[in-house]
């Protein structure tokens, strides 16, 4: 409870050891000295600003409310009077000038041609723990490769001479207009790669009457985005459950009363994959001795990297028999997403769910999952054979998600007959490099290939858009390297090994 003072940065200053722990966020004291070995993150991060401003680090990795639900308001001292704050130096390293030179050097939009440009650039002007963090996938990154793979894999059966002097693209997803058959998909802390953080998708998202599904774990607050959007535009939410489920079910309650229009349940993440990229991160960036050490002083290893300090709260007990208590508590759609075989989508019809997104999570979870777009066909067909659903069905939604980068691997999945299509990374690079204007002008691209493609393959509207159009002969055989993708390999980051530490003397 706020003492009614105003405290000083001198007095702040004081309270900078584990014994008693002050920090200021957003203009206010917290005293988080109990707090130190709950924290997700771990103790260390929090006592490096003992008694100073946190606001700068606090701010890409936490919603702005998070400090003010976790603490008790006991803790919550009052504001600090700015000008007698202690500033944090930042030290602007050469690596950080070489940075902000190649931003500044940046080409301009309309040099940017298509999504794959973005993940170029954002792999050379963003900072490397955002660009470790996005980019990161499991283990030895097959999966991550095999999303974008496996649409090469499909081919065209255009039909010809159909007047396509009109074509219409546009769509409803569950219910709600959509003027792509594409959604932008649930991505966590937006604010690594831009201060704007997830507000950037918001704002492009009503632009081009297009749906986006909210995070759980977005930088920016839930209310903050949804105060953002325009009258009308939809908003889905993507649910990371609980281990406390009173939390989960206010949360629900509130994105319904605030009038989130369907619930997607990530159930992909019963504990995180191991990304590689960015556990090596952080191994890099920090003093190597005080990660080792770190193992035994705080509850959590920050070595993980930025995913494994944020998602400790995630239920790994979550489970078939949970289903009914969804549907108990909210009216919203309930989508599973992170489905990964026909088996689990059948019991999720069964349960009377209003939809699957079959996804491995961008390749960041189970190594060796299937494309989605692959598990897609053999959904239609057992779905099809078992409780003869045809798609893409209005009752039961289908959607497909992973390594989806041109309008033409949209209109792959909406011929084997998924409704609509979630894109995850080319939106948070798109941002992360360029801004609102970046999403804005990734969403024209997709527009224009939608047109283009449509009159290329004489469908006037997505109901022409056939099975009978794709050879799918080869869906099935995975390939595990691409070679000869020169186009995806210059983007593609490679593995990284692990590397000596300064050498003491030569070997
Ligand atoms: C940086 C990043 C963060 C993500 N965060 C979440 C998340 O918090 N919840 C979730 O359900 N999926 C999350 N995903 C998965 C996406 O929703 C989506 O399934 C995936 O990005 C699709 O693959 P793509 O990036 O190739 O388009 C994340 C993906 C990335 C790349």
């Amino acid at each position: 409870m706020s003492t009614g003072k105003t405290y000083s940065g001198k007095e702040v200053a004081q309270h900078n050891s584990r014994e008693t722990c002050w920090i200021i966020v957003h203009g206010k004291v917290y005293d988080v000295t109990e707090f130190l070995d709950d924290h997700p993150g771990g103790s260390k991060i929090i006592l490096k600003y003992a008694g100073k401003d946190a606001t700068a680090e606090y701010e890409p990795i936490h919603p702005p409310d998070a400090i003010t639900t976790h603490l008790p308001p006991e803790k919550h001292l009052g504001p600090v009077d700015p000008g007698t704050v202690l500033k944090v130096e930042v030290e602007v390293t050469d690596e950080e000038k070489a940075r902000l030179e190649r931003v500044a050097n940046r080409p301009s939009l309309s040099e940017i041609l298509n999504l794959h440009d973005f993940e170029a650039i954002a792999r050379m002007v963003i900072p490397d723990k955002a660009w470790a963090y996005y980019s990161s996938a499991a283990e030895d990154e097959i999966t991550l490769r095999e999303n974008h793979a496996a649409y090469h894999r499909l081919w065209w059966r255009p039909r010809i001479l159909r007047d396509v002097t009109t074509v219409d693209w546009s769509t409803t997803i569950l219910g709600q207009p959509s003027k792509m058959p594409l959604y932008i998909s649930a991505t966590a802390l937006g604010k690594l790669g831009h201060p704007d953080g997830e507000l950037n998708l918001t704002k492009a998202a009503a632009e081009h009457g297009i749906i986006q599904m909210i995070p759980t774990l977005a930088s920016c607050s839930f209310d903050e985005l949804v105060d953002a959007a325009q009258p009308g535009q939809s908003q889905f939410l993507q649910l990371y459950v609980n281990k406390d489920r009173e939390i989960t079910k206010k949360f629900i309650q509130h994105a319904e009363k605030r009038g989130i229009k369907a619930l997607f349940i990530t159930v992909d993440a019963p504990q995180l994959g191991r990304r590689e990229k960015d556990m090596r991160q952080k191994f890099e960036a920090e003093d190597p001795d005080v990660v080792t050490t770190n193992k035994h002083e705080d509850k959590v290893d920050r070595s993980q990297g930025a995913a494994r300090a944020i998602s400790s709260f995630i239920d790994p007990g979550l489970d078939w028999k949970d289903i009914p208590w969804f549907q108990s508590i909210t009216k919203m759609p309930i989508i599973l997403k992170g489905v990964q075989c026909w088996e689990d989508a059948l019991l999720a019809y069964d349960a009377g769910l209003a939809g699957v997104v079959l996804s491995n999570h961008g390749g960041r979870q189970l190594e060796f999952s299937r494309s989605a777009i692959e598990v897609l066909a053999e959904v239609v067909r057992e779905l099809g054979k078992q409780r003869g659903l045809k798609f893409p069905n209005e009752k039961f939604q289908v959607f497909v998600d992973g390594g989806v980068r041109r309008a033409s691997d949209v209109l792959k999945a909406i011929a084997l007959g998924a409704n609509a299509v979630g894109l995850g990374r080319p939106f948070i690079y798109a941002f992360s490099t360029y801004g609102y204007e970046g999403v804005s002008h990734a969403l024209t691209i997709l527009n224009e290939e939608f047109e283009m493609n449509m009159r290329l393959l004489g469908a006037r509207t997505l109901k022409e858009i056939v099975p009978e159009m794709l050879d799918t002969s080869s869906l099935t055989s995975h390939i595990v390297s691409v070679p000869g993708d020169n186009l995806f390999n210059t983007n593609y980051e490679s593995m990284q090994h692990a590397r000596l530490r300064a050498l003491q003397s030569k070997m």
